[in-house]
C-alpha cells in the first residue's frame, strides 16, 4: 500500500450498493493477486460509486475497463484476461 508506481491497478466501487455486493470478489481478487506473487505490480483500490449502481458490484481494471455484476468466477476469468 502506498506505493506508486504500481503497474496494474483493479479499482473496486466504494458505494453502498457494491458493499453490499464486493465483499467475496473484492477477497477472490486479492487472493489471486497474492497466489501469483504480483503483489508489488498489482495494487488493489477503491473507487467512488460509478453511478452504475444497478450492476453492483462495479470493478474497473486500469481505470477503463469497466465490468458489472462481477461473481467470483468473472474476478478469475477477469483476472486471467487482464492481470496474470
Ligand atoms: S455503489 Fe457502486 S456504482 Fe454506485
Amino acid at each position: 500500500m502506498g506505493k506508486k508506481n504500481k503497474e496494474k491497478v483493479i479499482l473496486f466501487c466504494d458505494g453502498k450498493k457494491c458493499c453490499k455486493y464486493n465483499a467475496e470478489v473484492k477477497e477472490c481478487f486479492k487472493d489471486l493477486v497474492k497466489e501469483a506473487g504480483l503483489k508489488d505490480t498489482v495494487s488493489v483500490q477503491k473507487m467512488k460509486c460509478q453511478g452504475l449502481c444497478k450492476q453492483a458490484p462495479i470493478i474497473c481494471i486500469h481505470k477503463n475497463e469497466c465490468v458489472g455484476k462481477v461473481s467470483a468466477k468473472d474476478a478469475k476469468r477477469l483476472f486471467e484476461k487482464h492481470i496474470a
